[in-house]
């Protein structure tokens, strides 16, 4: 959800007013996936890294975290949403991890669309975790080095039992992954948009997913191999 901050500054308002915008929009947004038949989303909410901001930037975000939580989880627990997180939730301040917790366990058994939401969240992080994790299986006797596949790996990662990502959606025209699902987003085909996240409305979402439906997904194959057969 990248240009927040552009998107105020542009407009001469504080950087928490584009945050206050884009969390609005990504409630839309939202609503607009499961309209659309997607059955996950994992939206990039606070990563790792933005603990560098600056202390108001953070706390605002947070509380602004908590606002979504409460005014809006509870209609989207009625559309049958599933929330779940990944990231070190840990060191989130009580009053957002109070809720969500408790949120992420009343709507587990909820099945129409997961709201995948990565707070303090870093790839680099998590794949050191799964590291850690399938070491101290191996130095236990418990798992064999030779054993160690994909399939290993994976259900080491926080994203375990979520399919990976087949779209991923960069706004604010910037060009980079920055940390997000990188071992996941192997074969996920990325659309960047030009416009801020403030801006990134249903129409900006069904140009994406217009854009997504023009890929050939080929996973290695051919173009010949993944074409459907010309009838006869
Ligand atoms: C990136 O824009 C956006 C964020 C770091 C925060 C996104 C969070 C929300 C929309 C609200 C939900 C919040 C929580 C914690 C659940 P940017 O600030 O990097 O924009 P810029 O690159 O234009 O400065």
């Amino acid at each position: 959800m990248d240009g927040n901050g552009r998107w105020a500054a542009a407009k001469g308002l504080p950087r928490l007013e584009g945050h206050r915008r884009g969390a609005e929009r990504l409630i839309e947004i939202i609503d607009a996936c499961i309209d659309e038949g997607i059955g996950t989303l994992t939206v990039f909410a606070f990563s790792a890294e933005n603990w560098k901001r600056p202390l108001e930037e953070v706390s605002g975000l947070f509380k602004l975290g908590e606002w979504i939580l409460r005014a809006h989880l509870a209609r989207l627990e009625k559309r049958n949403v599933r929330l779940r997180v990944i990231g070190d939730i840990t060191a989130l301040p009580d009053f957002v991890r109070g809720p969500l917790e408790d949120v992420m366990a009343s709507s587990k058994a909820n099945t129409a669309f997961t709201l995948v939401v990565a707070l303090n969240y870093g790839a680099r992080q998590e794949i050191v975790a799964a590291a850690q994790a399938i070491a101290t299986d191996v130095a236990a006797g418990t798992l064999a080095p030779a054993a160690v596949d994909w399939s290993v790996v994976e259900a080491r990662l926080q994203t375990a039992g979520m399919p990976d990502p087949d779209l991923i959606i960069r706004t604010s025209g910037e060009f980079r992954l920055s940390n997000f699902l990188l071992l996941q987003s192997a074969y996920a085909e990325i659309v960047f948009a030009s416009v801020f996240w403030p801006d990134f409305d249903k129409a900006q979402l069904k140009l994406a997913l217009a854009e997504f439906a023009k890929r050939e997904r080929r996973f290695g194959q051919t173009g010949e191999q993944v074409q459907p057969a010309a009838a006869p």
